[in-house]
């Protein structure tokens, strides 16, 4: 009997790619990073704090790629473009951006200052807007397409107590995703969101461990939070050839907690 051979074709392949990742370091986006390197891509790794970064990176150079650090402030514009710039001298210039870096200051309004407010709107909105801006600007002077993930939340969608300025800005970031689809299709970049359930990283602190967060774990109908590794086939759908016709979508990945009754 002959083997059947793999059918996908190299679909999901990343080989000759180059990834920037923003929040590379931690959590969801060390997850992203090591997922587009075991694709194939080289990947640049940016965030304010170097020593995640080389941790990262030292674990990825066993993958066999070509991997980058780059200390970077997603709200700085400076930072952006001199990061942007690192990455490109580096690796060359980025095909795919992973926009994932955030912060959360879970708060109920009356307690949320107003810096509290733009530290958040700032990083999680603003600063995937100017980097996805960078970006779609360095590959549209060099007339190379490229695709962009928005790593939004399903907060964006659905409502929980004490987070506003959070949900206020991944619902912002989903509907920026749907404008930058619109207006960069005739470029060739696509603009995709990836909408996260819960995943046990720093972001969320203790939460899961509370009784709070044990309320809201009983509620997803698959009963956990994700596993960082069932977040690889969607962000893969969306970074290769695999999604080549999809753009302004959002991508949900949160055990059917989308779904849990009101
Ligand atoms: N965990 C979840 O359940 C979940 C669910 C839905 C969506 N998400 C989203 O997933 C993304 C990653 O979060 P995570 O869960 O992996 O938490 P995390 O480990 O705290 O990661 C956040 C990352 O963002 C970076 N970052 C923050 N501010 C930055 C800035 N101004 N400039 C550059 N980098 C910055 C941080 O690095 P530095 O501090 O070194 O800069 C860090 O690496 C976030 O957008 C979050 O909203 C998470």
């Amino acid at each position: 009997m002959t083997a059947r051979k793999n059918s996908d074709d190299g679909l999901f392949d990343l080989h000759g790619r180059i990834a920037i990742v923003t929040g590379g370091g931690t959590g969801l986006g060390r997850a992203f990073a090591t997922t587009l390197a075991r694709a194939g891509a080289d990947v640049a790794l940016c965030g304010r704090r170097r020593e995640p970064l080389e941790k990262t990176a030292r674990e990825l150079a066993t993958e066999g790629c070509r991997v980058a650090c780059i200390t970077m402030d997603v709200t700085d514009e400076a930072s952006i473009a001199a990061g942007l710039e690192a990455a490109g001298n580096q690796l060359g210039m980025a095909d795919i951006l992973v926009n994932n870096a955030g912060i959360n200051r879970p708060m109920f309004a009356t307690q949320l200052s107003a810096a509290d407010w733009d530290a958040v709107v700032d990083t999680n909105l603003k600063g995937a807007f100017l980097v996805a801006r960078a970006f779609a600007m360095q590959a549209g002077r060099a007339e190379k397409g490229g695709t962009i993930i928005n790593v939004a939340s399903i907060l964006g969608l659905r409502a929980q107590k004490a987070v506003p300025a959070y949900m206020a800005s991944k619902a912002g970031l989903i509907h920026l995703t749907r404008s930058l689809a619109l207006e960069w299709a005739r470029i060739n970049i696509r603009v995709n969101a990836l909408l996260p359930g819960y995943f046990k990283t720093d972001i969320l602190g203790d939460f899961l461990a509370t009784e709070e967060g044990w309320k809201v774990v009983t509620n997803i109908p698959m009963r956990r939070p994700g596993r960082l590794e069932e977040l690889r086939g969607p962000l893969l759908l969306l970074a290769s050839d695999a999604g080549s016709f999809m753009t302004g979508s959002l991508l949900v990945a949160d055990g059917g907690h989308l779904l849990s009754s009101l």
